[in-house]
């Protein structure tokens, strides 16, 4: 069905396409006094942005003839060897040759899709998921089935028990798609013991793993746990970024795939964008390798633990009785669930009255749950404004 703005020759999968509900409170939340729970953006204030200037000045005074032309469909080898770089960063070995770089992780899951799934296919996904992800499921006529999770992330045997359904059902499972670290939009960690359990379930039943990954090396005590990919590299989809470790702007993500669908993949970036953006690839290299990136990332670690404290202290003292939430140990989120019978849109109508935006819960599923839930996003304010909006959410939730 198209609505009356759609141009009258789109294809049915046009209507997959939906503004996205964070977008859409930007623009409330850019007004003057208005706090933000709702952007999960990082904060690029720790960035050393002198040196990353000079570092792009000098690539083009230098290597521009290189740096401003197309590039390599798979991404330079300096790109792909700094992504090397950062998964050992985080414990992860990975095969070089696995690894597709992309526009950021966003087209690195689009691809994935593309190749794994024909309209109809089932796609299963932590309820809540990454409100972007739910819209590229869409836009390729992917079914996403969420399968639930609690505090040590998704649950095994709901996962077993979701397969065995859907199949019972007819329809046909393609993959997993699951965000093990500092999951958008909870903050919950897959529990370790799950992880290879989660491996074999999928491996068992024939169903290939996508492993989104991009808040990995934002736990607030530096811990890592194994990798799905680490686990069963042939079987898992690993999509990584550079976006909440370096930064978003430069449009850098990656895919390491499984040795069977990395030509397929390659043709399939070279379809899309022919080449990532060298000049980007060259600034992340450069970054990786010759600066003190680890560094930046450690005092980023310590923003994002200090802000989440100020949202978790601002809750125990703000949130109304009933009201319960996560507790991250790292990434850029929390996930609160609504005391029993509150509706998060019309907490939002009561926020937005009292100068506050969140995420209403319902943007985080495909199927219309997550009524009772909202998300905060951290990452951005400081703990001061944090704190301010978190009681300004308490008092819009005891009034609705
Ligand atoms: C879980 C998840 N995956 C992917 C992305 C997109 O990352 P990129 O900027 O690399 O496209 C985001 C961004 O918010 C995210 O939260």
């Amino acid at each position: 069905m198209t609505t009356t703005l759609d141009f009258p020759l789109f294809a049915a999968r046009a209507e997959g396409y939906r503004p996205s509900p964070v977008r859409d409170f930007w623009a409330v939340s850019m007004q003057p006094g208005v706090i933000s729970l709702a952007g999960g953006n990082p904060d690029l204030s720790v960035l050393p942005l002198g040196e990353l200037g000079d570092v792009a000045a000098r690539l083009v005074a230098t290597r521009g003839l290189d740096a401003l032309q197309y590039g390599a469909g798979k991404g330079t080898d300096g790109a792909r060897a700094a992504v090397v770089r950062v998964m050992d960063a985080e414990g992860i070995a990975v095969d070089p040759d696995s690894i597709q770089i992309t526009a950021g992780s966003q087209m690195a899951l689009e691809l994935v899709v593309k190749l794994l799934c024909d309209p109809g296919d089932v796609v299963l996904a932590e309820g809540p998921s990454y409100v972007g992800a739910i819209g590229v499921f869409a836009g390729l006529e992917a079914s996403v089935v969420h399968v639930p999770m609690d505090d040590g992330g998704l649950r095994p045997d709901a996962l077993e028990a979701t397969i065995a359904q859907v199949r019972s059902e007819g329809r046909r499972i393609k993959a997993l798609y699951t965000i093990p670290n500092f999951h958008n939009p909870t903050g919950i960690t897959l529990a370790a013991d799950r992880r290879p359990e989660i491996v074999r379930i999928c491996a068992d039943a024939g169903i290939a793993i996508i492993e989104d990954n991009p808040y990995g090396l934002l736990a607030f005590d530096g811990v890592t746990l194994p990798s799905l990919h680490d686990l069963d590299p042939e079987n898992v989809f690993y999509l990584g970024s550079f976006s909440k470790i370096v930064a978003p702007g430069l449009r850098v993500g990656w895919a390491a795939v499984p040795r069977s669908a990395r030509r397929r993949l390659q043709l399939a970036a070279e379809a899309t964008t022919i080449c990532a953006s060298v000049l980007s690839q060259m600034i992340i290299e450069e970054y990786v390798t010759r600066h003190d990136w680890l560094g930046v990332l450690d005092r980023a670690r310590a923003l994002y633990l200090a802000r989440s404290q100020a949202v978790q202290d601002a809750l125990v003292a703000h949130a109304p009785a009933g009201t319960q939430w996560s507790v991250p140990r790292g990434g850029f989120f929390t996930w609160l669930t609504l005391p029993e019978g509150a509706s998060a849109s019309h907490v939002l109508d009561a926020a937005i009255e009292n100068r506050v935006v969140f995420v209403p819960g319902t943007a985080f599923f495909a199927d219309g749950q997550g009524q009772g839930n909202l998300r905060v996003a951290f990452s951005l304010e400081n703990e001061a404004t944090l704190a301010e909006g978190v009681a300004r959410l308490g008092a819009a939730i005891a009034t609705a």
